[in-house]
């Protein structure tokens, strides 16, 4: 059978020709191309000099959050060959946020580090990424980053709205309150999973805005996704037309060369910081976009942050801070309705490239809310000033709250300093990880009242490979049946995005590395200064020197796996991204090196 008839017009500046195409390397091209071909793509596609795309697979039986895309990439493959390229879908080391112990965050560079390789090391000239549950989504961009040829996002999108008894259950976040009730003995054990199973009624990501609606929002707001296409839910037919238009843009984006560092840029990323703001997105969102940003070589800081984001009000109401839910959301207009709100207000730049090839203002800038109770009006916003305030002081060089799931109980209950309306002092009592706190939380001999600060330590990236979502604690039942709902917590590890807790997270340094954290001890007055954004020990230097002297940290386990052991050697603190401090030297490798050296 001869495929000269599929020959289309030669584009002699495809990487992939290095593998199926280089007369003047014969041998090499053979043996590349026999192994191609046994799978029934006939050798002429593969030297028609059409695009070779690649199609990371991140779902599976394993990752039931993104295993839609199983689905999906039906769609992606034929809008791939409609616009005239060939699709090469492989698959990606599994991440799912709550069944990967003991973190997903301790798999995202090992799926970063997974995808650089595949990327730049087989023939590729364009990739689309299939991101969704919380720590694909930055795994894909950083590797997009870091080898940086044409790449595209797909975000198979949130699970359909969960209910129960008439009321909206959001992933995650019944969780907390579930936890309440069961601790205020209103359900039992089956209840308990009844009422959390209720909030995941369908495939797809957690519908709150957690950390996977906060990535892939951001992710849109960076322009590495489609216009309009984070908010449509996994099972709507919508998804599945946006895979396709998505299959059709990645080939148009191999022809114009449009790569992932044209869209990455300073001016991006600022607008995603302010995105953050609006959606009341998560905490793990700075962890995750400052290591974007140093995969692709654009300054981002915490302090960028606080500087651009903290005074941004919050619209979107879902919860964990607000009330409604994924499929709301999208009804109501999604990430357009909000960005371009905050566009028309000033307060984006709509200047920024996305990769269809248009700029953020000519893709949204006309977008509105369709639901002013889900998205509401800039101007009289759920909330001002919502976006992430950084605090620092003698506990950690820096760690980050959300402003915006701060209630007005809290507010009243401890932001009472009638000196200084925005701090408080507490009494600490301190857990050694998790298992500590679950083993004390409801012993009397905790003294815990409602001026005790909840400090978790021992849960950051080093400490508990990748860093733990722990960090989020409820107070002991005594308390809670005495009406006390929350009390302040801080510590080195990571909050789940769908918790509402008051939480002072992302502590770094963490314990594990020695920061501050380390020397804190049950007893300690601890103050928090919002308005300064600082939190202290109230305890004198000379005391601190001598428990630096005498520290002793045996709360951090052995690793326990050989990837563990290699991630505490290379991981940096959540500040930097968490990132291997000695990948972000290798960027843009596809245009510095090409391609790798032959295989044989
Ligand atoms: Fe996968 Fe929330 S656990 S999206
Ligand atoms: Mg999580």
């Amino acid at each position: 059978m001869s495929g000269g008839s599929e020959v289309g017009g030669k584009r002699p500046n495809l990487r992939s020709r290095a593998w199926f195409d280089d007369p003047s390397n014969p041998d090499m091209t053979a043996l590349y191309v026999e192994r191609y071909l046994n799978f029934g793509i006939s050798l002429g596609e593969l030297q028609s000099g059409r695009p070779i795309i690649g199609i990371a697979q991140t779902g599976s039986d394993l990752t039931p959050c993104n295993r839609h895309h199983l689905e999906l990439a039906k769609r992606v493959r034929e809008g791939i060959r409609d616009a005239g390229g060939i699709a090469l879908e492989f698959p990606t080391h599994p991440i799912q946020e709550t069944g990967k112990r003991p973190t997903a965050g301790l798999d995202r560079n090992l799926q970063y580090l997974s995808l650089v390789e595949a990327i730049f090391g087989y023939p590729m000239d364009g990739v689309v990424m299939t991101i969704g549950c919380d720590k694909t989504t930055p795994a894909c961009l950083m590797a997009a980053a870091t080898v940086n040829i044409p790449a595209i996002a797909l975000s198979v999108g949130p699970m359909l709205n969960g209910w129960f008894k008439g009321e909206r259950t959001g992933s995650g976040t019944i969780v907390w309150k579930a936890r309440e009730m069961l601790a205020a003995g209103e359900i039992d054990y089956k209840g308990f999973i009844e009422l959390v199973a209720s909030s995941a009624p369908s495939t797809g990501w957690c519908n709150t805005m957690g950390t996977a609606t906060t990535m892939n929002s951001l992710t849109e707001a960076l322009g590495m996704s489609l216009p309009g296409s984070a908010a449509i839910p996994a099972p709507y037919r919508d998804r599945a037309e946006c895979a396709y238009h998505t299959g059709v843009q990645i080939v148009e984006m191999v022809h114009a060369d449009r790569k992932p560092s044209d869209v990455l840029t300073r001016q991006a990323f600022l607008n995603a910081i302010r995105v953050n703001s609006a959606i009341g997105g998560s905490t793990n969102a700075p962890i995750h976009l400052n290591a974007i940003a140093r995969h692709i070589g654009v300054e981002l800081s915490l302090a960028d942050w606080e500087e651009h984001g903290a005074d941004i009000p919050l619209v979107v109401n879902l919860q964990p801070a607000g009330k409604y839910l994924g499929e709301d959301f999208y009804r109501a207009g999604g990430v357009p309705a909000v960005m371009g709100q905050l566009l028309r207000a000033g307060l984006i730049d709509g200047s920024a490239l996305t990769v269809n090839g248009k700029t953020v203002e000519e893709n949204i800038g006309t977008a509105t809310a369709q639901d002013a109770d889900v998205i509401f009006p800039l101007d009289a916003p759920l909330k001002q000033a919502a976006g992430l305030t950084v605090l620092s002081g003698n506990l950690f060089d820096n760690a980050v709250m959300k402003l915006s799931v701060l209630s007005d109980e809290f507010r009243n209950r401890y932001l009472s300093d009638p000196e200084n309306p925005d701090a408080f002092e507490g009494t600490a009592i301190v857990f050694d990880g998790p298992e500590d706190y679950h083993r004390r939380i409801d012993d009397p001999a905790l003294g815990a009242d409602d001026h005790s600060i909840l400090i978790m330590r021992g849960a950051g990236p080093v400490g508990y490979p990748g860093g733990a979502e722990v960090v989020n604690m409820r107070p002991p039942v005594a308390l809670i049946r005495a009406g006390v709902h929350a009390l302040p917590c801080l510590g080195d590890g990571r909050q789940s995005g769908t918790s509402g807790s008051p939480s002072i997270l992302n502590a770094a340094p963490e314990a594990a590395v020695g920061g501050g954290l380390a020397l804190v001890k049950t007893g300690d007055r601890i103050r928090i200064d919002l308005k300064n954004r600082t939190a202290d020990m109230l305890v004198d230097a000379a005391e601190l020197a001598a428990r630096r002297a005498a520290l002793a940290i045996d709360y951090v386990p052995e690793a326990q796996t050989p990837w563990q052991e290699i991630h505490r050697d290379l991981v940096g603190q959540f500040d930097g991204g968490a990132v291997f401090e000695n990948a972000v030297k290798y960027q843009r490798i596809a245009q510095k090196y090409g391609v790798p050296r032959d295989s044989h």
